[in-house]
């Protein structure tokens, strides 16, 4: 697909020619994944970010923010709830932490390798390449990185900070690549200002970094955080909208051009569109759900965006989402689910 055909799908094609769309990328998603959808773990260790990304509601301005940092045996606690579940990866996501040290996430990484086999993915923002290395010669398997927009202009709106640009956070992508991670990225659909080209770019980006994960979901303003009150005064004529149609147009691409891929039907997505988000999303290129393992108490404070804390306790989440896979059809995955080949 080139640009061209991209921007149709993306934005002309009316809703009754979409079936084929959707046919294709579950096809796609079918050739590549089976009909196995991956679990993944979700542990967010620690929610201090020193960033001040103006659409996220825990950037270093929210103040009244209460922050938290998981202790190792909190965090082996969840992998254990993992392990139980039947997942075969857990997931530490955090905001982007001084105070997670190389040497905490490298002992860290070890025991849950050591201690239950299971895959390890990180999510820690744009860490030291020494760091990164480090934690890859732990035996970390996957890093998540998401580039938000391929739109330079709107980037540095969003990411109001002096060195951190657009060009070196894809650098970083390419270095996590060579240093033998499976890499993942992906954006965010409907940030106030972003077009539909860009979006159309964005996918684009996503084969040229060969990407093996890509996550995505509905910008959802917050209304603590600079752009969740400017939202109405930035729209751009030709603005790209946030809605759970548009949304899953941009999934369906992502796997059509990246077919190999894993991608998650993201929390995101349910937040806004319910049940139906979710199912629309695994039967429109999605093959993996991350169900969130994080201790209650916790999981209401990484409140990047409304509502993402208000989900089910583990156990209560898990019954649901079986439940929901196999009414699709679908099982969950076995063993670790790297990236996907022609099976
Ligand atoms: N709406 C939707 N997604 C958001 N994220 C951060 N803030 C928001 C928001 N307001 C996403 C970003 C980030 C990921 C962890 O969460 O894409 O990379």
């Amino acid at each position: 697909m080139n640009k061209e055909d991209i921007l149709y799908w993306l934005k002309d094609a009316s809703e009754s020619e979409l079936d084929l769309l959707w046919q294709k990328a579950h096809e796609e998603t079918v050739e590549y994944a089976g009909n196995e959808v991956h679990l993944r773990g979700l542990i967010e260790i620690s929610n201090h970010c020193k960033r001040g990304c103006t659409y996220c509601g825990i950037n270093r301005s929210m103040k009244k923010l209460k922050r938290y940092r998981m202790s190792a045996d909190e965090i082996m606690s969840c992998a254990y709830n993992a392990l139980e579940l039947g997942y075969g990866t857990v997931v530490m996501q955090a905001g982007e932490d001084a105070g997670v040290k190389k040497e905490f996430i490298e002992d860290i990484i070890k025991r849950i390798k050591d201690e239950t086999g299971l895959a390890v993915t990180l999510s820690l923002g744009m860490r030291p390449e020494d760091e990164l290395t480090a934690w890859k010669n732990a035996g970390a398997d996957r890093y998540l990185l998401r580039f938000e927009t391929s739109d330079r202009q709107l980037f540095d709106t969003i990411h109001p900070e002096p060195g951190k640009d657009l060009p070196s956070r894809l650098e970083l992508l390419r270095s996590m690549k060579s240093m033998g991670y499976e890499t993942g990225s992906g954006v965010m659909i409907g940030i106030p200002g972003q077009s539909w080209s860009s979006v159309a770019d964005d996918i684009l980006m996503f084969r040229e970094l060969d990407l093996d994960m890509i996550g995505l979901g509905p910008y959802l303003p917050h209304p603590e955080t600079e752009l969740g009150h400017m939202d109405a005064e930035m729209h751009k004529a030709d603005e790209i909208k946030s809605d759970e149609l548009t949304v899953c147009r941009v999934l369906a691409l992502a796997r059509i051009v990246c077919p190999w891929a894993n991608i998650p039907a993201t929390t995101a997505l349910e937040v806004q569109s319910g049940t139906a988000g979710r199912s629309h999303g695994l039967m429109r290129g999605a093959n993996v759900i991350m169900p969130n393992l994080t201790p209650a108490e916790y999981r209401v404070l990484y409140d990047i965006y409304p509502h993402k804390g208000d989900c089910m306790d583990p156990v209560l989440f898990d019954k649901y989402i079986k439940e929901l896979i196999a009414s699709l059809d679908k099982k969950p995955g076995q063993g670790k689910g790297g990236r996907n080949r022609v099976i």
